[in-house]
């Protein structure tokens, strides 16, 4: 196949990547040729282009840890296809999803419903399966457990206050700004996080979900009772907590991380079921769409915290 690409190639770690043309790449055995469509913009992929995460590409590269586009070539996916892409190394050690054709491992490529939105399909999967990880597998939430949701308007906040709901627990979503309060999902009490105290929230907690870290974490533990869990995801608010080991003993709560590179593929069958209810409306996810010549401003409304869902690189 022929013709141009464009590609946003990271030159230099901390400084944004350019959107420079390209070759469109030759098809090859094993690799599915994919026109991408759209490509998410996580803070996983904020690290790498800051140089700060523990597995980064050699440069230049392309960053992209999740796309979302139509098969041109493959000799395992039919043409025409939609597929998600994600996976091997994408966007970490091998050119990612921030461009317009990619060539990626068989392997990466799911098959997602045709007439899927490709901005759901790219970015759905982190999300869904971060909160499916930590309300099931590591918190382990039980019918009627009360579960404190911080970063509630999120993307994984958001959903994981819906996950956490559906599995029977009292949701609380803690958010930072007031003007976040009401995108909280109905199913939880909103709480802003200058007012994390036990009483704003109605006594201790069974489990924690954190998805922000930093100062929330702290205020957060707090809130714990003794025996409980709390599911660490992410850390936009800090990536340091000091613990007096004292207090922590004294306290027996168990801090817990949430790794969907290491629990991708547990989570696979039932975050696939969630793309439907996404898909359906059953659960709710928003998507903030621009173009892959506005990534600065993609990255900037990422960093702030003012974007409110999944950030998505429209390619089509
Ligand atoms: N462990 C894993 O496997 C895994 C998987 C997916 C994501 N993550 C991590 O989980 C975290 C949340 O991801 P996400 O996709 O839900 O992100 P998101 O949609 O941007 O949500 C993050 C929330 O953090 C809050 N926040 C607090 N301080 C912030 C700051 N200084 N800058 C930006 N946001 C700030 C914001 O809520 P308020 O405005 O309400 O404070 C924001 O809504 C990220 O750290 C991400 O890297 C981890």
């Amino acid at each position: 196949m022929s013709g141009k690409s464009s590609a946003l190639v990271l030159e230099r770690f901390g400084a944004l990547p350019r959107l420079l043309e390209r070759p469109v790449p030759e098809a090859q055995p094993g690799q599915t040729l994919v026109r991408m469509l759209a490509a998410q913009v996580g803070h996983l992929d904020l690290n790498v282009v800051d140089g700060k995460f523990g597995i980064l590409p050699d440069l230049p590269a392309v960053p992209g840890t999740n796309g979302a586009g139509l098969v041109l070539a493959s000799d395992t996916h039919p043409a025409g296809s939609l597929v998600r892409i994600n996976g091997k190394g994408l966007g970490l050690r091998r050119d990612g999803c921030w461009r317009s054709h990619a060539l990626v491992p068989d392997a990466t490529a799911v098959p997602v419903p045709e007439g899927t939105d490709p901005a759901l399909a790219c970015g759905f999967f982190t999300p869904a399966g971060t909160a499916w990880a930590a309300v099931h597998s590591v918190a382990d939430v039980r019918p009627g457990e009360r579960v404190l949701v911080t970063g509630a308007a999120g993307a994984v906040g958001s959903l994981t206050v819906q996950v956490a709901a559906r599995a029977g627990a009292e949701v609380i979503g803690v958010v930072g700004r007031p003007a976040k309060l009401d995108r909280v999902p109905a199913a939880a009490k909103a709480v802003l996080a200058g007012d994390l105290t036990a009483e704003a929230v109605g006594g201790p907690v069974d489990a924690v979900v954190d998805t922000v870290g930093g100062p929330v974490l702290r205020a957060a533990l707090g809130l714990v009772r003794p025996r409980g869990r709390v599911a660490l995801v992410g850390y936009t608010a800090g990536r340091e907590l000091t613990v007096d080991l004292a207090d922590f003993l004294l306290a027996d709560v168990s801090l817990l991380p949430v790794n969907l590179m290491t629990r991708g593929r547990e989570v696979a069958v039932d975050v696939d079921r969630m793309l439907g209810e996404l898909a359906a409306g059953e659960l709710e996810l928003p998507v903030e769409r621009h173009r892959p010549e506005r990534l600065a401003e993609a990255v900037e409304r990422l960093r702030t915290g003012e974007a409110v869902g999944k950030v998505v690189l429209d390619f089509s």
